[in-house]
């Protein structure tokens, strides 16, 4: 690996790409059936103050003997020394994760990835439009415009899922909302595959028209299946949102994390990219000049 790519993804003071700290499991609730939130603590609590992240950033978590998963840190970046993950038991490493319980040790890398650009969403209104499990990057960016709510505009999030309880976070959301309203913040909860008398139908896309802010003024965060994100595009541009202010997540497959194994290459020799160091966040430019993003 070159000196460039040591300074640009391997964080400060950190010679060793795969430095594994040591994080003790404090909390572990249920959010659906089949997804988790964890809260850990750093064993090594100097390690815990220096550790800083991005939202949209995120971490591999490692089981010795089973397996290593790249995970997004799903809380507020501006809290010292904890994190949260949300997990959902998808297969082999995440089924064991899935039976840890507070007390239990895991290893964790990172944060990696590039995080969204929270200083060019400054003094700009922002949209977040979550489908599934994109609900955990952005609860992160979520959490922490609450945290710095005189930085930005208007505020508001669309959380959606198939199905009411499969909504990720949303008790915690309805719990806001009264906090929310008289902050300017719109909360927007929506399920595409039953009636529900708490919650709107449809995709988030057939609710643009609901969103409060003015277009004209905002950054958008998307966080879903790349398939979501073309009508999304269309439908947001058509509204007059600038594409320059369009951020998406992609969650390829991902190995190494670092720039390395070459698991999550993306792209022809025009436009070449690795999720896991040049994202996995992107603009709509980088969308639509890289072929196979989202396929
Ligand atoms: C940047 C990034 C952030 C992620 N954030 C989260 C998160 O916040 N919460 C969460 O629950 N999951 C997240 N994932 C997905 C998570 O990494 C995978 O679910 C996990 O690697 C599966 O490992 P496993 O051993 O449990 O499953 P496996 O036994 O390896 O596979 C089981 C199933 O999961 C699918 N899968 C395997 N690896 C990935 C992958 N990297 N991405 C998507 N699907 C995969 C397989 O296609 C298969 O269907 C993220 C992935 C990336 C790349
Ligand atoms: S995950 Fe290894 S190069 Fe991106």
């Amino acid at each position: 690996m070159t000196e460039e790519l040591h300074r640009r993804y391997i964080p400060d003071g950190q010679d060793n790409l795969y430095d594994t700290h040591k994080c003790r499991v404090l909390r572990v609730y249920k959010q659906t059936e089949m997804d988790k939130v964890f809260l850990f603590r750093f064993i090594d609590q100097e390690v815990g103050k220096n550790w800083k992240f991005k939202p949209g950033q995120f971490v591999e978590v490692s089981l010795p003997g089973i397996g290593e998963v790249p995970i997004s840190i799903c809380s507020s970046a501006m809290r010292i020394g904890f994190f949260q993950l949300c997990i959902r038991k998808a297969g082999r490493v995440t089924t064991k994760i899935h039976e840890l319980k507070p007390g239990d040790i895991v290893g964790i890398r990172g944060p990696y990835g590039n995080g969204f650009p929270m200083e060019k969403f400054f003094g700009r209104n922002l949209l977040l439009v979550a489908a599934g499990l994109g609900m955990a990057p952005l609860r992160s960016v979520f959490l922490y415009a609450i945290d710095n709510r005189w930085r930005f505009g208007d505020i508001t999030i669309i959380n959606s899922a198939k199905y009411e309880n499969e909504l990720l976070f949303a008790r915690e959301l309805e719990a806001m909302r009264d906090i929310a309203e008289a902050e300017n913040i719109q909360i927007i909860q929506t399920v595409t595959r039953e009636d529900s008398p708490n919650r709107l139908k449809g995709r988030a896309s057939e609710h643009l028209d609901k969103v409060m802010i003015d277009p004209k003024n905002s950054t958008v965060a998307l966080c879903g299946p790349p398939r979501m994100y073309k009508s999304m595009f269309e439908k947001l541009v058509e509204m007059n949102y600038d594409p320059r202010r369009i951020f998406v997540t992609l969650e390829r497959r991902m190995k190494c994390g670092i720039g390395k194994c070459g698991h999550c290459n993306l792209g022809n020799s025009t436009s070449w990219k690795y999720a896991c160091i040049d994202g996995p966040v992107f603009d709509y430019y980088d969308i639509i000049s890289t072929p196979g993003m989202l396929e």
